[in-house]
């Protein structure tokens, strides 16, 4: 046995200091180093026990909310997570009817303005090129910006809180992890493929299981080759090939992430079909029980709906959604404190 050079008693002052991340944006999980992934991990850690009732590590800093699409928990736990820290919100759910948006102010001075009020932005937003080109453009003149989702491709936050919840239930070593990410439209699968790209840097394998043509985006593969990805991708596979596959790939997790075509939007009849091969079953956990002797835990992003899931899963020990939604708070704890600063 060998002493840690580290060792000493806990202190999340040097631990924030030690992730190092102050005064970043955040638009892509890949921002982050391994060693800063992993410093994330280890402050959620030191601020879990703190979930529930708080400690004053944010006091009088001011966190802004700006969503310009439709969130129940990026927004409210974020919020969550700021009040937990002792400190405060600024929240605009609908910017197009109640903010200057609904008077054609640009976003670019909208995040100008905001900076002058806020210590810290959470942006969710439709259009992921138009928001990266704005936070290149704003240069110093904003205050740290995070992604709480920008269009079809990227949710930084949403993947680490899945990484946190891996990392909890799994015990730590990302690179002993199978997790198979399935959806009948990939293209469109922001959570899976953030938790993905997280994964990857990590060392994690990611088995894929899509649809021919609604293929991961090329900017998610080109940075999934970047960090040397371990992946593989299987399309247009029924739910009995995919049982198979999870039994005799040995998978550890099975990641839905919840991408959904709406009722009355267009392709929701040819959705709901490609749905009827990604619907997994208590039945079906089971047969994979007895395969491969492994309870494959059920991870998905939330929300989702009636005919995609089944509810009965909520009930056994694969249901692991609503747990990530309780480790979601320490993790954007850990975010927010380690992105303004601890004071
Ligand atoms: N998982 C997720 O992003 O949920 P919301 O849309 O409710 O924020």
């Amino acid at each position: 046995m060998a002493l840690t050079p580290e060792f000493g008693p806990k202190d999340i002052y040097a631990q924030i200091e030690r992730t190092g991340i102050q005064g970043r944006h955040l638009n892509f999980i890949d921002d982050l180093s391994s060693d800063e992934l992993e410093n994330l991990f280890i402050t959620a850690g030191m601020l879990e026990p703190f979930w529930r009732s708080g400690l004053e590590l944010l006091r009088h800093r001011i966190l802004c909310t700006l969503f310009f699409q439709p969130s129940t928990r990026t927004r409210f736990s974020h919020e969550t997570a700021m009040y937990r820290l002792g400190g405060n919100v600024l929240t605009e759910s609908n910017p197009l009817i109640s903010s200057a948006a609904a008077k054609n102010e640009s976003l670019y001075d909208s995040i100008r303005v905001i900076s002058q009020y806020a210590d810290v932005l959470v942006l969710r937003h439709p259009d992921d090129e138009r928001v990266l080109a704005d936070i290149e453009q704003l240069g110093s003149d904003t205050v740290p910006i995070i992604s709480g989702g920008y269009g079809n491709v990227t949710h930084p936050t949403q993947g680490l809180l899945d990484m946190y919840t891996a990392w909890r239930v799994l015990g730590g070593d990302f690179s002993a992890m199978t997790v198979m990410i399935a959806t009948p439209d990939l293209s469109r699968a922001r959570s899976g493929q953030s938790f993905a790209l997280g994964l990857a840097r990590m060392g994690a394998r990611i088995v894929y299981s899509g649809t021919t043509g609604l293929r991961t985006p090329d900017v998610i593969r080109e940075k999934l080759d970047a960090v040397n990805a371990n992946y593989e991708e299987h399309n247009d596979l029924t739910i009995t090939q995919q049982e198979d596959l999870i039994a005799d790939e040995r998978i550890d997790l099975l990641y839905l992430p919840g991408c959904s075509v709406k009722k009355g939007d267009p392709g929701r009849d040819d959705f709901m079909k490609k749905m009827e091969e990604y619907y997994f079953t208590v039945d079906g956990l089971s047969r994979i029980r007895e395969k491969s002797g492994k309870i494959v835990g059920v991870m998905h992003s939330l929300p989702r709906n009636e005919g995609e899931f089944d509810f009965g899963i909520d009930a056994t020990q694969h249901e692991l959604y609503f747990k990530q939604i309780g480790f979601s708070v320490p993790l954007r704890m850990s975010l927010l404190a380690n992105i303004v600063g601890a004071s």
